[in-house]
């Protein structure tokens, strides 16, 4: 079991999530943030942490969002960790509940 990191946290990156992870498993690209699958102890504290409500216990992903999951292993094995939280990106409320924003994912 993990948690992943879906589609709201694009262009948003909050960084909430990071500061209540007892285990530091985040990863940070230009515009999102992924959850180390093999790191991650499944302790739901990210979760309520997010206001972008855009993480998911694996097992709860909407059916839209199983991708994800492949995204956040993928994608955790090349960013870097994240340990710290960092100011949300400049435009992240005007960007939180945009649909279809992983055509806008940075690499
Ligand atoms: Fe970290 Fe817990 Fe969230 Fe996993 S569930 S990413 S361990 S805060
Ligand atoms: Fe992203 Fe939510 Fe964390 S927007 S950076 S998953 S607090």
């Amino acid at each position: 079991m993990t948690y992943v990191v879906t589609e709201n946290c694009i262009k948003c990156k909050f960084t909430d999530c990071v500061d209540v992870c007892p285990v530091n498993c985040f990863y940070e690209g230009p515009n999102f943030l992924v959850i180390h699958p093999d790191e991650c102890i499944d302790c739901d504290a990210c979760v309520p942490a997010c206001p972008a409500k855009a993480i998911y216990r694996d097992t709860d992903l909407p059916s839209d969002m199983t991708h994800f999951l492949g995204l956040n292993e993928e994608l955790s094995r090349l960013w870097p960790n994240i340990t710290d939280r960092r100011d949300p990106l400049p435009d992240a409320a005007a960007w939180d509940e945009v649909g279809g924003k992983l055509v806008h994912l940075e690499r």
